[in-house]
């Protein structure tokens, strides 16, 4: 058998058996959109081999959950897209085995079945994501029949790096790369360089040029009616019984058409030549979808699946991963739609609430008017933003819920950009260490991390986070 990843593919061989080997499995992953890929891709490969297994979401993989698990019946655990950060907390626990499919930052601490692209040189913040590494695992799975090799869930694995934000200038690298080579290569996916902008798949042409703000285009951008103008002035139809098209709509020669003028439009009024190269990028398509479906583009499914289970509701994004249609995607586009109103009013609640600089950092607290699992995709679209500064690393925090089974606290989310993790940033190495400072618990990725803080203690925090981020950034 070949391995997608060969650097990984002992340690996938390893938790492959050990995974056949287990009497009662327990699957636990994390509620965002890489962690229900990762929970999809595992669950599809475990009952294609025969192996029966319960699933289970966490916000976060804490003391409380890894005692859960030890108190239940489970001879194994496989945690996917999180458990190497916890595994000192984990490996405490004798009553189940742990098999972990995972991409942060491990702990001090090793289990015999542990994937992880970190152990092996990867980077797991561009290379891998945590359904990539779930994805090995399924790879070295199999299922019984002949032609399940599980190649076709690299489709999975795929949605989970855009979710994960691994892309990098434009397109995945490493070891995602292989997987969309596999993907492609089984017929599931289609990687072409195209508009580099969300909702190819579902927005009208002015909702989708109007609203795309990565790389911004006077007198477009944030301007509907100049946005119309501009898609009136184009020698192409991109009308259809006078409904505007969606760019999933357009043939190859109307796409160029409409991307040449974009560019055109952007050279005239003075957009930075790299900024103009940032509007093309390669899209990800998922060929078994279909077209007009956010399921069909990576990105847009992704958006998707993080409405259902950053709102408690993992059961729904689970089902649309395992290819269950009907109830599930009408439950999630409903979910979606609350998902994006959220994000439209986080940003202004941003600014209500107010932005204060340090001296490296800058930080807001949203109280209870965020949920603390969407707050740090609002501080990373704030960034930026008036009163938001674009190049300070952004600290968040939210009050937690309380789930009954301990001290609720508060969540801290995190957010750089990749230029400052050029210049040193690690903002996982400073959630570990900041929280650390005050009797929390944090980690992450270099540019994205995440840590729970007992409540009164978010500004030690910041002073904790503001002098590791300035030692980082002019050491
Ligand atoms: O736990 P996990 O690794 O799956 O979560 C990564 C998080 O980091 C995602 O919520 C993703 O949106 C965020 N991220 C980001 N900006 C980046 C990279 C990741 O906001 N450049
Ligand atoms: O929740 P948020 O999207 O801000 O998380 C950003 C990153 O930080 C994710 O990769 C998440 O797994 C990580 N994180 C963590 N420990 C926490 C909170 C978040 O490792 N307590
Ligand atoms: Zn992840």
């Amino acid at each position: 058998m070949d391995a997608p990843v060969p650097e990984l593919s002992t340690r996938a061989a390893r938790c492959a058996e050990r995974l056949r080997a287990a009497d009662d499995l327990l699957l636990a992953s994390h509620i965002d959109a890489d962690g229900l890929t990762s929970a999809g891709i595992a669950s599809a490969a475990l009952e294609r081999a025969g192996i029966g297994h319960d699933v289970v979401f966490e916000k976060q993989l804490d003391r409380a959950a890894v005692e859960r698990y030890a108190a239940a019946d489970y001879d194994t655990v496989f945690f996917t897209d999180f458990g190497s950060g916890q595994l000192d907390v984990i490996t405490e626990y004798a009553a189940f085995t742990p098999v972990i499919a995972d991409h942060h930052q491990p702990a001090d601490a090793e289990t015999a079945y542990h994937l992880n692209p970190l152990l092996e040189g990867l980077d797991g913040g561009s290379e891998l994501s945590g359904a990539g590494a779930s994805y090995c695992v399924a790879r070295a799975l199999e299922g019984n029949g002949d032609d399940e090799d599980n190649r076709d869930l690299a489709a999975l694995a795929v949605v989970g790096a855009v979710g994960d934000m691994q892309v990098v200038e434009g397109e995945l690298i490493g070891a995602n790369a292989e997987i969309v080579a596999e993907g492609v290569e089984a017929g599931v996916l289609d990687a072409s360089k195209g508009l580099a902008m969300f909702g190819t798949q579902t927005r009208p042409l002015p909702k989708l040029f109007a609203y795309a703000s990565d790389v911004p285009i006077p007198g477009i951008t944030g301007d509907r009616n100049g946005a119309l103008r501009f898609l009136d002035g184009i020698d192409a139809e991109l009308r259809e019984d006078g409904e505007w098209k969606t760019w999933a709509d357009l043939d190859t020669a109307e796409r160029q058409t409409v991307v040449s003028a974009l560019v055109q439009r952007a050279v005239r009024t003075g957009v930075a030549a790299d900024e103009i190269e940032a509007l093309i990028g390669t899209t990800y398509t998922l060929l078994g979808e279909e077209r007009g479906s956010e399921l069909r583009d990576a990105s847009e499914f992704s958006t998707l699946l993080n409405a259902t289970a950053r709102y408690d509701r993992a059961a729904v994004g689970l089902a649309v991963c395992r290819g269950e249609r009907g109830a599930p995607l009408d439950a999630a586009r409903d979910l979606l739609r609350e998902h994006r109103r959220t994000l439209a009013t986080g940003v202004g609640v941003v600014r209500e609430v107010g932005v204060e600089r340090e001296s490296h950092v800058q930080w807001f607290h949203a109280g209870d008017r965020l949920p603390e699992t969407v707050v740090g995709i609002v501080a990373g679209m704030a960034m930026g933003e008036d009163g938001v500064a674009a190049g300070v690393p952004i600290i968040a925090f939210a009050e937690k819920e309380d789930d009954g089974d301990d001290e609720p606290g508060v969540k801290v989310s995190m957010r750089g950009t990749p230029r400052l993790v050029e210049r040193g940033l690690d903002l996982s190495a400073v959630a570990a260490e900041a929280a650390a400072a005050v009797g929390g618990d944090g980690g992450g990725h270099e540019v994205a991390a995440g840590a729970t803080v007992p409540a009164g203690q978010e500004s030690g925090f910041v002073a904790a986070a503001d002098a590791v981020v300035g030692e980082q950034l002019d050491p």
